[in-house]
Parts: structure tokens; C-alpha cells; sequence
């Protein structure tokens, strides 16, 4: 690992806003971005379109093992548009949000092997450089030697919220219910699991962004790192 690399852990349940946040905060120190999601997403996808059962998760390691997933820096401009994820090849970065993805995502991620085979990719992204990743286990499995980790939380209305506002705006036409049970269902999978369950890693920094606007996040986040990175630099 290179001297004076920076690793931002972020984990939290699901339309906690970690994707916004940390595409923001990656852009504002310019480090890369790695949303650990969208690659869960992406095999999910390609299990969903080779009729693969969700259940069956041998089949499912052989398709990871033999599967191969890119992602490329986008437009740094806009949020929506940051970063494209590609499934041997083919660009998978707008399929992967379709609520059909939401509805199955968490079943496939469950599943032990799976898990431990992307966790090479997740830690090769890593070792790139100065890096925002987050997901739901990047502070406890993937990076426990992250250098500052921020657990994300909102309450869960709020969160369903945001979530539905979201899909409405790209165009999905989904109901408040359905989005609901969605939410509610995966994050019962995501913390029950018994392999890397979503949890908060003993050190990491709780953020609660209930009521609180995306600037006053952002700008606290960038405080706690500037104040880290001096803190650091003094040390050194
Ligand atoms: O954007 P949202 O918070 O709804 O979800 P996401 O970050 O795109 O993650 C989708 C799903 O992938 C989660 O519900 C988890 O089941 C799984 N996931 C995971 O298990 N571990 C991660 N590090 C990231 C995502």
C-alpha cells in the first residue's frame, strides 16, 4: 500500500444516500469512487438474464468465476452519470437499477461463496489509490484497515422516501408500497445473514442523515477528513 493513501469506508442500509455522499465526497478530494453495490448488482443481473435460480448458489460461483466485471470513471459531473459498470463487456450501469434488481440483489448477496469471490475485486479496486468505497461490509470484511469509516443511518421512512422519489424520477413507474416492502425485506437479508452482515464496524463513525440537507452532511464528512489527513500529516 503507498504511502499516504487515503481509504474512506463507507457502509449503511439500503437508500441510506451512501451512493450520493460518497460520489460527492470522492469528487471533492478527487479519489475514485467504487459504489461495491453495483457490482452485487451486476452479477444479479447476468444470474437474472441466463433464468439462473437465486437459491442455487454453486451454479451461481461458477457464473461469478466466470464472469467479468469493469468499471470505468463516467462523467464526474453528474452524480447520475459518474461511473459506467460493465458485464464482459456489455454496459449494465442503467439495467442494474431496475427494481427487478432490487427485489433479488439481497438473496444473491447472502450467499457465503459468492460474497468471499468478489471480495478480491472489491480489494484489487482498493489498492488503486486514494479511494471512497461503499457498501454494507467495507469497514468490517473488505477494508477493516480503512482509514476513517463512516456508518451511515436515516430513518426508515426517509429512506423509503428518497428511494421512491428516486426510481419515479428515472422513469420506473413502482408504488410507495412496493418500494417499501423492498427496502424492508433487504435489509432483514443484509443484517441477518451470517456471512459479512451489514453492521456497523466498531470504529466507525455514525452519520445520521434524517432531516439534515446533503450540504451539511457533505460538509461535516470533509471536516472529519481534513481534521484526520493534518492529524496525519503531523504524525508522519
Ligand atoms: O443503493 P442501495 O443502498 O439500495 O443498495 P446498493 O448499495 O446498490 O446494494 C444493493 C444490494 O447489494 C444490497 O441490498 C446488498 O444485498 C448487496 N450488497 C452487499 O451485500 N454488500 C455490499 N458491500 C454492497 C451491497
Amino acid at each position: 500500500m503507498k504511502k499516504n493513501v487515503l481509504r474512506i469506508a463507507i457502509d449503511g442500509p439500503a437508500a441510506v444516500g451512501k451512493s450520493t455522499m460518497g460520489k460527492l465526497i470522492a469528487r471533492e478530494l478527487g479519489f475514485l469512487y467504487v459504489d461495491t453495490g453495483a457490482i452485487y448488482r451486476a452479477i444479479t443481473w447476468k444470474v437474472l438474464k441466463n433464468s439462473i435460480n437465486i437459491k442455487d448458489e454453486d451454479v451461481i460461483s461458477n457464473l461469478v468465476s466466470d464472469t467479468c466485471i469493469t468499471i470505468e470513471r463516467a462523467n464526474r459531473k453528474s452524480l447520475n452519470d459518474y461511473f459506467y459498470i460493465f458485464v464482459d463487456g456489455e454496459d449494465v450501469t442503467e439495467e442494474i437499477r431496475n427494481p427487478r434488481i432490487d427485489q433479488n440483489v439481497s438473496q444473491i448477496a447472502r450467499l457465503p461463496k459468492i460474497r468471499k469471490q468478489l471480495i478480491y475485486l472489491q480489494r484489487k479496486l482498493a489498492e488503486k489509490g486514494n479511494i471512497v468505497m461503499e457498501g454494507r461490509d467495507i469497514g468490517s470484511v473488505i477494508l477493516p484497515q480503512a482509514d476513517i469509516k463512516f456508518y451511515f443511518t436515516a430513518s426508515e421512512e426517509e429512506r423509503i422516501k428518497r428511494r421512491y422519489k428516486e426510481l419515479i424520477n428515472n422513469g420506473y413507474s413502482i408504488d410507495y408500497e412496493e418500494v417499501k416492502k423492498q427496502i424492508i425485506q433487504r435489509d432483514k437479508i443484509d443484517s441477518k445473514r451470517k456471512y459479512a452482515p451489514l453492521i456497523k464496524a466498531k470504529d466507525a463513525i455514525p452519520i445520521d442523515s434524517t432531516e439534515k440537507s446533503i450540504e451539511e452532511v457533505k460538509d461535516n464528512i470533509l471536516k472529519m477528513i481534513k481534521k484526520y489527513r493534518k492529524c496525519r500529516e503531523k504524525t508522519n
